[in-house]
């Protein structure tokens, strides 16, 4: 049986969403937590399957009603059935402190504990990000590249992710662990925004508002969430891998540069700008609070300013593209350019403000 963590958020809606779309040849076990987790696993999975499928596919799955820190709700004997686990929950708030290492520091470590003795379990895939390497790497960020805990890092989630990787490596003992660390997951190459606006919100305001923290040579590494749900799956079910850490991205060939990605929502959304960006800092955001807050069509409630700094702290991190070979030398595709689906992620769903998109992100 295969457990996954997280199946309520952006990237776990997509990954079951791939499960049933490919007929893969598990009976999940879905983590999931609150009264209203199965109302959302509906409306999600409807999304990619259609409704009378998303039922059927929910049918199908055991629900194990947890928390990751309330694991001992699981009965002990049906941690043993488990043969599979793809760890996608966590904490991703960029404003979160404590919570953050709860979830994903304590919160992993509590569910390897439970696996430690899982006789059956041959495959522990656990989902990190590639920014755990830290504020200060290279701008190209390589699969061998170890910062290691010492890194320094501008959010609190970052550096949880940086440490739920070393707790587990020197924690778990005999897991079956391997490590997926996506760059950054931004719509779906079909559905557009339709999954989740996370972070395309972000871009079109950078785009509207004509500045940015980053210059417009530097590079983003963007892949959309049904290709990251793919590579989990392949790295989860290949018999044999190379390596134990792969990075889900772009790379080199696959991102862009900001000039060409704020020029393409320019261009979608119909703005224009006489002049180049400029280099933005917080500062500018609050001399330009009103022109922000029209060009997101964002009430003065503080919310849409809060979220734009703080994922401003996530872009000053210099890393920009992700090695990503070691997937392709597995034999698994690219992903698709973000330039080439940016379209469809301003088009579906339509009409809607920067402000409403952000409030899809957990950011
Ligand atoms: N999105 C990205 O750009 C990106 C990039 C790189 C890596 N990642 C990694 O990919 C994974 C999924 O990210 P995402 O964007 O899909 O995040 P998300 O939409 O915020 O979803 C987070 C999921 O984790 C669950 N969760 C949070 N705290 C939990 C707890 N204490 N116990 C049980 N479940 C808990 C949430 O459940 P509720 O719905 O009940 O809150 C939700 O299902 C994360 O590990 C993240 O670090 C994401």
């Amino acid at each position: 049986m295969l457990l996954v963590t997280g199946a309520t958020g952006f990237l776990g809606g997509a990954l079951v969403a791939e499960i049933f779309a490919t007929r893969a040849a598990f009976r999940p076990v879905l983590l999931v937590r609150g009264p209203d987790s199965m109302a959302r696993l509906r409306a999600s999975l409807g999304l990619y399957l259609g409704a009378p499928a998303a039922a059927q596919a929910l049918s199908e799955c055991v629900f194990w009603e947890a928390d990751l820190g309330s694991l001992d709700r699981v009965p002990p004997a049906a941690w043993s059935e488990i043969t599979h686990v793809i760890h996608a929950a966590a904490n991703t708030s960029f404003r979160s402190r404590t919570d953050v290492y709860r979830t994903n520091v304590e919160g992993t470590l509590a569910l390897s504990g439970r696996l430690q003795h899982a006789s059956r379990l041959v495959r522990f895939l656990h989902v990190s990000t590639a920014y755990q390497c830290g504020a200060d790497s290279e701008p190209a960020v390589a699969e061998t590249d170890a910062p290691g805990t010492a890194a320094s890092h501008l959010v609190a989630y970052t550096r949880s992710k940086a440490q739920a990787e070393a707790a587990l490596r020197a924690h778990a003992g005999r897991l079956p662990l391997v490590i997926a660390r996506p760059s950054i997951i931004v719509g779906h190459s079909t559905l557009g925004c339709r999954p989740s606006a996370s972070i395309f919100w972000y871009y079109r305001a950078l785009a509207a508002l004509n500045f940015a923290p980053f210059s417009p040579e530097r590079r983003r590494d963007i892949v959309p969430v049904d290709h990251v749900a793919r590579a989990l799956l392949f790295l989860l079910t290949r018999p044999a891998l190379a390596h134990s850490l792969y990075h889900v991205s772009a790379g080199a060939q696959g991102s862009a540069r900001w000039s060409e990605l704020a020029g393409a929502l320019a261009g979608l959304y119909g703005f224009s700008h006489a002049a180049p960006p400029d280099l933005a800092d917080s500062e500018l955001i609050a001399a330009r609070r009103h022109d922000v807050l029209r060009a997101c069509a964002a009430p003065d409630d503080g919310r849409l300013l809060e979220a734009l700094e703080s994922v401003f702290a996530f872009s000053r991190y210099r890393a920009a593209v992700f090695e990503n070979g070691r997937l392709s030398d597995e034999g698994f595709p690219p992903p698709p350019p973000f330039l080439s689906y940016v379209e469809r992620c301003a088009t579906q769903p339509a009409g809607r403000t920067i402000y409403e998109q952000m409030h899809d992100d957990a950011g």
